[in-house]
């Protein structure tokens, strides 16, 4: 039988409740299309401070090394806040990133019609939209050295630098050319290309692979033009390609699109290693304990990992069809619940989707 080895990281806030929704999913899906998952939990962020005052363990990162796939659920508590940088929950993933070099972050925004009415957006400018969005995550300013904080008698001041060599831009520019070629060959590089060295060289760069894309229509748009065109036309995407911050920031922007940043999945990859797998959203300290958060975009994430991380294509179309039926019968979380829809907490939706799942 085939068996794959998963990293379960339930992390902070929201993480254990949601991530324990999608555990009993793919257990069950992995029954019914004839393979294995082992199962190993870990700590990181607010939680692995707790335990061993790391946020990401050694014995952490060793075992997502040693993985198939990592199912990752949230991170971040108001707690740490006060913390330094080093010692932030946050600083957990990002070392979980740079360790397991996962440079390829690919969010994918798709509509789903039961929810259209709970975007902010209109129903005529949302409706065809199906981008996605392919962020560079191990470099930029995320990582860019030098950084610090320097106090003098007169002043103290703080520099972060944004880097990017064109080796790190090629390789990144090729994962989304690759995923363009399969959709319908529209790329548009994102950059600041008017004010940044750094975005001039990320522009030359993605014209340089463009070459090798005949076939792929290539535009440049200056980051806050996109972000404009991604609240005016949205469906003029198809691939978004950009840098670390660009990326995080326009994510979240695409997100909400869809009405709900709790809808939407993620997988970060590495050339040959274990990807991660995650949902777009943070850990909602405020809501976390209380069974109202959202398990969707988890559960869609642990689809992404069967579909991308573990080649089980049937197996992942199934948990995304749950997903549909259940929105389809109007069982929405309050995020994204409309007038119509029958409101229920985490737990609840969890057992809708369990449901579906037997039934299939
Ligand atoms: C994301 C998050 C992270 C990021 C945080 C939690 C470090 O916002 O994955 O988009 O900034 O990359
Ligand atoms: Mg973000």
């Amino acid at each position: 039988m085939r068996t794959h080895q998963i990293v379960l990281l339930p992390g902070d806030g929201i993480g254990p409740e949601i991530i324990s929704v999608a555990k009993e999913l793919l257990e069950i899906v992995s029954v019914k299309f004839n393979f294995e998952l082992k199962f190993v939990e870990k700590k990181i962020g607010g939680s692995a401070i707790d335990a061993t005052g790391n946020p990401l363990p050694e014995d952490t990162l060793q075992t997502c090394r040693e993985s198939d796939a990592i199912l990752f659920a949230a991170i971040g508590d108001p707690r740490f806040d006060i913390l330094p940088r080093e010692k932030r929950p946050e600083t957990g993933l990002l070392s979980l990133r740079e360790g397991l070099k996962l440079f390829a972050n690919i969010r994918p925004v798709k509509i789903i019609p039961s929810l259209i009415e709970s975007s902010t957006l209109k129903r005529e400018v949302i409706e065809k939209v199906d981008l996605i969005v392919v962020r560079e995550l191990t470099g930029g300013i995320y990582f860019g050295k030098p950084k610090g904080r320097v106090k003098t008698e007169i002043e103290e001041r703080a520099f972060n630098t944004m880097t990017y060599s064109n080796k790190e831009i090629e390789q990144i520019a090729r994962v989304a050319f690759e995923l363009s070629n399969k959709r319908r060959n529209k790329l548009c590089s994102v950059d600041k290309a008017n004010v940044l060295d750094v975005s001039q060289l990320w522009r030359e760069s993605v014209d340089k692979v463009s070459k090798d894309y005949p076939n792929i229509e290539v535009n440049h748009l200056y980051v806050d033009n996109a972000a404009m065109q991604l609240i005016k036309d949205p469906s003029q995407f198809d691939v978004i390609l950009t840098g670390n911050l660009f990326g995080d920031i326009l994510s979240d922007e695409a997100a909400m699109i869809t009405g709900s940043i709790g809808m939407l999945p993620s997988a970060s990859l590495s050339k040959n290693g274990p990807g991660l797998f995650e949902p777009v959203h943070g850990s909602a300290p405020d809501i976390a304990g209380l069974d109202k958060a959202n398990p969707l975009a988890m559960v869609l994430s642990a689809a992404m990992m069967l579909k991308i991380g573990l080649k089980e294509v049937k197996a992942a179309e199934a948990l995304e069809k749950v997903v549909d039926s259940v929105l389809g019968k109007g069982f929405s979380t309050s995020d994204i619940a409309s007038k119509e829809s029958i409101e229920v907490g985490c737990k609840a939706m969890g057992k809708e989707l369990v449901k579906e799942l037997n039934a299939i």
